[in-house]
């Protein structure tokens, strides 16, 4: 059987979930169905998403090994250069879909197999590792911003734990936007890095100048009630992860008195997948890149993701 490198979880580790990522060899991948087809990688980036299946979150014994990786740019079997949109029907899953690395092999590989409607054309003029940040963080902070958020109604938005993936884009897109942007972070480097991208840092919990009309929340517990705190009447609190906790205490008169709109949401549609590349391309928006690393040095991104010093995405080049 034809073999591939990828990088997967042969097990769970929740303490240690660096321990439990495995780079080695795996069967090629087939296409499960006619409309399916094979993608040559040529950059991903990782995710928390990736440490969280290391942990054992969202995936059981059953199916490992698991090749990890949700985000890809690669060419199409027609030579063209294509970005995965990673979202797919999955019949069974409560969801009705899975990201790549839930049900289907991920993108941390030389190839992986996704349907032909997935693939979006890559950009002129982008490369592909920056390509290889939207499709996941990017795409996730785009739908918080604008369809969750209604960010165009607003002037101000606070982000939490500014340092992270989808909290970079969501400060960078903001201010490609032309709001008013504070973002927290618990580290004094990172706050200088978020000022140079034109947000206002602050410390965690800090009292903000004005209360905000969104906010970014993606560290859970941890922030959740300075989100409230912050947030003005009518706000919208956007929540797309939990990083520190999923489950914080709510001040629920808080809630209603200020009329605040609390709102989950996961990843993006194909058609805001192909608006945020637009507006990226329209705009001169370029990803927040932490380091590009080889493939060949993956265990490597792992660990910097794992270290928690990144700012922004860590990318993965699969043709260094
Ligand atoms: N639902 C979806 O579709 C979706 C999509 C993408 C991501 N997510 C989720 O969103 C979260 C962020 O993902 P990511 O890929 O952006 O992760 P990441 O790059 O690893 O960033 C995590 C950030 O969270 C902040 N943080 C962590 N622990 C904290 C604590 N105790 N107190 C305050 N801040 C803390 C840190 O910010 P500072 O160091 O700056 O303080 C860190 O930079 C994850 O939980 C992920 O699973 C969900």
């Amino acid at each position: 059987m034809p073999i591939m490198r990828a990088a997967f979880a042969s097990r769970f580790d929740d303490a240690d979930p660096l321990a439990a990522l495995t780079v080695g060899e795996r069967p090629e991948p087939t296409p499960p169905a006619d409309d399916w087809v094979t993608v040559q990688l040529r950059a991903t980036s990782l995710n928390h998403h990736d440490l969280w299946s290391l942990r054992g979150v969202g995936l059981t014994e059953a199916q490992l090994p698991m090749i990890l990786g949700c985000d890809a740019v690669g060419v199409d079997p027609e030579g063209r250069p294509v970005v995965v949109y990673p979202v797919v029907v999955t019949p069974g899953d409560p969801r009705g879909v899975s990201i790549l690395s839930e049900h289907f092999a991920g993108t941390l590989a030389e190839r992986v197999v996704v349907p032909r409607s997935n693939l979006i054309p890559l950009p002129d003029g982008m490369a592909a590792t920056d390509a290889a940040c939207l499709p996941t963080a990017w795409l996730t902070a785009w739908r918080m911003l604008t369809t969750k958020g209604r960010v165009a109604e607003a002037d101000s938005v606070l982000v939490q734990g500014a340092g992270g993936g989808v909290a970079t884009a969501a400060v960078a897109l903001a201010v490609a936007m032309g709001k008013r942007v504070y973002a927290t972070s618990r580290d004094a480097v990172k706050r200088d890095r978020i000022s140079a991208l034109g947000a206002t840092a602050v410390e965690p919990g800090a009292r903000l100048p004005e209360r905000v009309d969104v906010v970014i929340e993606t560290v859970g517990a941890a922030t959740f009630d300075h989100s409230l705190k912050s947030a003005a009447p009518m706000a919208r609190i956007v929540v797309s992860g939990a990083t520190a906790g999923h489950e914080p205490s709510v001040n629920l008169r808080r809630v209603f008195a200020m009329q605040l709109e609390i709102l989950g949401t996961s990843m993006g549609t194909p058609g805001e997948l192909y608006e945020l590349l637009a507006f990226c391309s329209d705009n001169e928006v370029r990803p927040v890149v932490d380091c590009v690393i080889p493939f060949s040095r993956v265990e490597d991104a792992f660990a910097r993701l794992h270290s928690g010093d990144a700012f922004g995405k860590v990318v993965i080049d699969h043709e260094a």
